[in-house]
């Protein structure tokens, strides 16, 4: 019996769809490499874009689509004021078009509980705002699938009904299973159809979760968002291990040290004869891709690792290291998304 190659590493894929969602927001479905599966765990992303200036330039986007189908795979991408690569895509990518990307990663998915079907929560609390549905989508996909016994509370914002990303698909879902429930919480509902109005809070979190149940939380949107729905569910009992969430976009913390002046320092790439100068306030990524050296920044918020380079002298100061083991670390590797130069530093590349 032959089994087919798992895709690895970076490949071109074909997009065979485009869907505007919402009117800044769109759907691609594309096409696995030839003879190639696409394996993924449910709530995983891949990286896309294109060559955009002349540079290489992925993004990473989460699956929606259900893991089950390994020919091809769907993401919605929405567009950001003044993104280089999420907009470029919307604007370029037709079908037929060839996109380069990178094969699926991330740690946010469900839990080996519920894959390896061993006593975990009979409930699943899939919290999303706007783009951040994308993931729990594919999860819901998956707990269809492979956990009939579990129920699902899909609970997802947006501003107003034409804000609503996969909506067609979503209620494909609830008609699969009576254990789907589907609470839509709208800020500006312009319809009568049922939804929760305004946005979401702590009293009504505690009315759709069943009380006193051991409950398994996902979570995926913006930062604040998200910091209110952790609180409630820690106060409802729920405990740390059992919520996972995921930011699509964290915003550059300052790094200086309270009372500590902003530096400048030396950043030298001497296999490609780069000298440059970094701000001890900029990431390590920012200036090699303002040098335009060969670094892929695709998730920008160290989970990726496509952005993993080494420090061959000097000290910095690292806000992520999820990816990189800690061999990696021990030998000097770290994210330049996510390090912060605090001496003079000479890098390798790769
Ligand atoms: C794990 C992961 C999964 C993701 N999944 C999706 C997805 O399913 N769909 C999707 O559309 N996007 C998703 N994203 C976000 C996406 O990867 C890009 O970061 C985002 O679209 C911006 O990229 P850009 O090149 O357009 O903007 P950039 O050129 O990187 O940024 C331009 C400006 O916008 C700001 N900015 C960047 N991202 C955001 C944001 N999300 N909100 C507000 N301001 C921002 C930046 O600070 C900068 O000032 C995901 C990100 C991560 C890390
Ligand atoms: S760009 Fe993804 S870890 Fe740095």
């Amino acid at each position: 019996m032959t089994t087919t190659p798992v895709w690895q590493g970076q490949a071109n894929l074909t997009c065979l769809l485009r869907h505007e969602e919402t009117a800044d927001c769109t759907r691609f479905e594309f096409a696995a490499p030839a003879g190639i599966h696409i394996d993924f765990l449910p709530g995983q992303f891949i990286c896309l874009g294109g060559l955009i200036e002349n540079q290489l330039k992925l993004r990473a986007y989460s699956i929606a689509s259900d893991p089950a189908v390994q020919d091809r795979v769907s993401v919605a991408i929405r567009r950001v004021p003044g993104g280089q690569v999420s907009n470029w895509l919307i604007d370029h990518v037709q079908p037929g078009s060839q996109v380069p990307a990178l094969s699926p990663a991330g740690s946010f998915h469900l839990t080996p509980a519920h894959h390896l079907d061993v006593a975990s929560p009979r409930h699943v609390a899939l919290f999303s705002a706007g783009c951040g549905i994308t993931p729990m989508v594919a999860m819901s996909h998956w707990l269809l699938a492979h956990r009939p016994d579990v129920e699902i509370h899909f609970i997802h914002s947006a501003r107003d009904e034409n804000n609503l990303i996969l909506h067609a698909e979503v209620h494909q879902l609830v008609a699969r299973h009576p254990g789907f429930h589907l609470h839509h919480f709208l800020t500006r509902p312009q319809t009568d159809r049922p939804c929760h109005v305004g946005r979401i809070d702590a009293a009504r979190i505690r009315e759709i979760l069943p009380a006193a149940t051991p409950i398994e939380a996902y979570l995926c949107g913006p930062q604040p968002y998200m910091d209110l729905i952790a609180d409630t569910l820690r106060a409802m009992g729920i405990a740390d291990h059992a919520i996972h969430s995921e930011s699509f976009f964290t915003p550059q913390a300052p790094v200086a040290a309270s009372g500590e002046a902003a530096a400048s320092y030396a950043l030298n790439v001497p296999a490609f004869g780069s000298q440059n100068q970094i701000d001890s306030t900029e990431t390590l990524l920012d200036v090699l891709e303002r040098a335009g050296l060969p670094i892929i920044g695709a998730c920008r918020t160290g989970v990726c690792g496509s952005c993993r380079c080494k420090v061959s002298q000097g000290e910095v100061h690292r806000t992520q290291t999820g990816p990189l083991s800690p061999e990696d670390q021990q030998a000097g590797y770290v994210l330049a998304c996510s390090t912060h130069a605090r001496s003079d530093l000479t890098l390798e590349l790769g």
